[in-house]
């Protein structure tokens, strides 16, 4: 009884939405006879935006409800997280009593690690992309607004919920994200007044123990993972049928998410390549809301896309089905060098042995991460798939010899893993994910090919190592593709020993906020990152997308090299109308968003 009357009074809601829009359609339309909302190439004198609230054509509340109904009731109004540190929060008309001393003093504990984050409909891990809207750390008294969180999201648990978004958005010229874990360095998996589709819960997980199909020569097993399933999600399944998958370090990111889509760095790289390299079809659906599959032969062109040029572009992906391999026994070891304040010198000089032995380490297997900081230099870890610690120790000896030679202190360790799934869980340390603004670079081989090379790249890491925080993730993944043209993955990953990650510390106190924040990431942009680019030799370089500067003025050419123009043709091909739009992704350039949140073509 009571669901028929409010089925009934939704759908008199709606009747008198859908009255009210066309009304409003049309005086517009008297204003701008040429100006039709539903056209997004709109190319006219007026500039073309999304709907923001507050605009006339923005969707009212029954128009809200319409759209809930048609997943399931499961559409949010979003209230960002900091919400529970402020006496209240406005919420469409109403104003809702949020504060609650115990939430708000474990949201603080806890605010840096990606779990916080993970659950919410709307938080993303980058804290800058939020426009410190509801700072967690500053008193109940200050404002807290949406701000460029998303203003809705569908948590979708169906196909047909992602289908239904995707219509809602264009039939009212609502901006759409996609979000999945939230992890997104370079805030792309949020976005001001925009409904965002959440594919953080599909977790199906499916074996396929002889993956045999006429598109691919390809005969071995797959694992088919739903677009919500996480890095350990995947190994653990995996690992109970004694194989392994090509994902990363973090836990939590989202398999078939950003992570495959932009590349994926993978504990498996220097055996396997990367996870995009894996990748057997997908299942997406696209800006038209048709759910395809995407494979050598079924749509090649979109297949190749989605390996490697970024997400969030060319459509939302549903599924994934990658290749697994046999699983081993691992060793890793560990190297930590203290800087004491009057070695930096000697560190630097055993540095440039490390950064000379790393190629024989990537090329036996290897997945080795190297730290600079103020606080030191460290091996945090060196990890060979199938290899005895005996055996690893060789490869870090003569690193250990210039360190003894220098009479340097440090400590070394090494121990072996009996699985991947033991190494995996031995790496994955609690990371902090939102205290650092990102940038980062690709550092190509060749750098470590002579003396002078390695003289000017320990050069470049002593600059940035002394600033703030460098992590160089090094693989070898050239072997793993016949051609770098066979994945849409940036071609200056083949060529690369190291991905550089450069962090410098966000600044949460509210006084200057944006001044000092974005003060900060200019350094990176303005002054770290070029010391990078100062040393690269010609045509070398570039970036992997998810882990960089968000503003680096050349995103065309770094962080897709010589695909980007292919990707734009079928990110074209496949949204014609920019559906899909994230700072820094194929196409986005046509984009630009406003200081007060308002997306507009430019
Ligand atoms: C702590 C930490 C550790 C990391 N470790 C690694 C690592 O070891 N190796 C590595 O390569 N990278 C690593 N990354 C980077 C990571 O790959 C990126 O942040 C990636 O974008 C995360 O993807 P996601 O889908 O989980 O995140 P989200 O932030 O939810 O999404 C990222 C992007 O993908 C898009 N997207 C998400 N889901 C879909 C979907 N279903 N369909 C279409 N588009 C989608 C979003 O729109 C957004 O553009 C790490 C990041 C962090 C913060
Ligand atoms: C917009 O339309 C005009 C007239 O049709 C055309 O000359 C112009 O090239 C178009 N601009 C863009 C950016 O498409
Ligand atoms: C959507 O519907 C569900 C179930 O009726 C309700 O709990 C939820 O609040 C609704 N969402 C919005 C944004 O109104
Ligand atoms: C973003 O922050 C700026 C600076 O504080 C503010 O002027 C603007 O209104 C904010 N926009 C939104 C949508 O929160
Ligand atoms: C999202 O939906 C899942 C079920 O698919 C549910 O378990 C989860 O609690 C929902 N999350 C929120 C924030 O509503
Ligand atoms: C993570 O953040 C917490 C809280 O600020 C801090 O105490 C801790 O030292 C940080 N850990 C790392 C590894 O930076």
């Amino acid at each position: 009884m009571a669901a028929t009357l409010r089925a009934g009074l939704l759908s008199a809601l709606a009747l008198i939405a859908a009255l009210a829009a066309s009304y409003f359609d049309i005086s517009f339309q008297n204003l701008n006879s040429d100006y039709n909302p539903l056209n997004w190439n709109y190319n006219g004198s007026r500039s073309h935006c999304r709907s923001i609230p507050g605009d006339a054509d923005w969707p009212s509340v029954a128009d809200w409800a319409t759209l809930n109904a048609t997943v399931g009731g499961s559409l949010i109004a979003n209230v960002p997280i900091g919400a529970v540190c402020r006496h209240s929060y406005k919420l469409g008309d109403d104003t809702i009593t949020t504060y609650d001393e115990e939430a708000c003093d474990a949201l603080r504990d806890n605010w840096f690690y990606s779990t916080t984050h993970i659950g919410s409909s709307s938080s993303p891990m980058a804290y800058p992309f939020t426009n410190n809207s509801c700072n967690p750390f500053v008193g109940p008294d200050a404002p807290c607004t949406v701000g460029y969180h998303s203003t809705y999201t569908v948590n979708v648990s169906r196909v047909s919920d992602i289908q239904s978004a995707v219509r809602f958005s264009k039939e009212n010229n609502v901006r759409l994200v996609i979000r999945n874990s939230g992890h997104d360095y370079l805030g792309k998996s949020t976005g001001a007044h925009a409904l965002s589709v959440w594919t953080h819960h599909l977790k199906s997980m499916q074996l396929i123990e002889t993956y045999q199909s006429d598109s691919s020569d390809y005969q071995g097993p797959a694992i088919k993972m739903g677009a919500g399933i996480e890095v350990s999600e995947a190994y653990e399944f995996a690992s109970s049928h004694n194989l392994m998958v090509v994902g990363g370090n973090c836990p939590n990111v989202a398999m078939a998410g950003g992570y495959t889509q932009g590349g994926g760095i993978s504990l498996l790289s220097s055996k396997y390549g990367l996870a995009a390299d894996q990748v057997l079809t997908w299942e997406v659906v696209l800006a038209s809301g048709e759910l395809v599959t995407a494979s050598p032969t079924e749509n090649p062109d979109l297949f190749w896309a989605l390996r490697g040029g970024g997400g969030g572009t060319f459509g939302i992906v549903v599924s994934m089905t990658a290749k697994a391999f046999p699983d081993t026994f691992f060793s890793s070891a560990n190297l930590i060098v203290a800087n004491n304040g009057e070695n930096t010198d000697d560190i630097f000089s055993a540095v440039g042995t490390y950064l000379k032995s790393l190629p024989s380490l990537v090329d036996a297997g290897a997945w080795v991460v190297s730290v600079w900081a103020p606080i030191g230099f460290m091996v945090l870890p060196a990890l060979m798939p199938g290899m005895h610690p005996a055996e690893l120790d060789a490869y870090l000896a003569p690193t250990r010899a210039k360190l003894d030679e220098l009479g340097l202190e440090y400590q070394y360790s090494s121990v072996e893993h009996v699985n991947f799934l033991a190494a995996s869980r031995a790496m994955a340390v609690a990371y902090n994910v939102s205290d650092y603004h990102a940038g980062g670079r690709l550092v190509p081989r060749e750098l470590v090919q002579d003396d002078a090379s390695i003289e000017s790249l320990v050069g470049a890491i002593r600059h940035i190592g002394s600033n703030g925080f460098m992590a160089g993730v090094a693989f070898n993944v050239a072997h793993a593709v016949d051609s770098p043209d066979d994945v849409a993955v940036n071609p200056h990953f083949r060529k690369s020993l190291f991905n550089a990650a450069v962090g410098l510390p966000i600044d949460y106190s509210d006084d200057n906020y944006t001044a000092n924040n974005k003060a900060t990431q200019d350094k990176l942009t303005y002054d770290l990152l070029p010391a990078l680019d100062a040393i690269m030799p010609e045509g070398s370089g570039g970036a992997y997308l998810s882990e960089t500067d968000f503003q680096d003025p050349n995103f065309k050419s770094n962080f897709y090299g010589g695909h980007y123009n292919r990707l734009l043709e079928i990110k074209q091909k496949y949204d014609p109308d920019d559906l899909f739009y994230a700072k820094t992704a194929v196409g986005s350039d046509r984009w630009e968003q406003k200081l007060d949140g308002r997306l507009c073509m430019v």
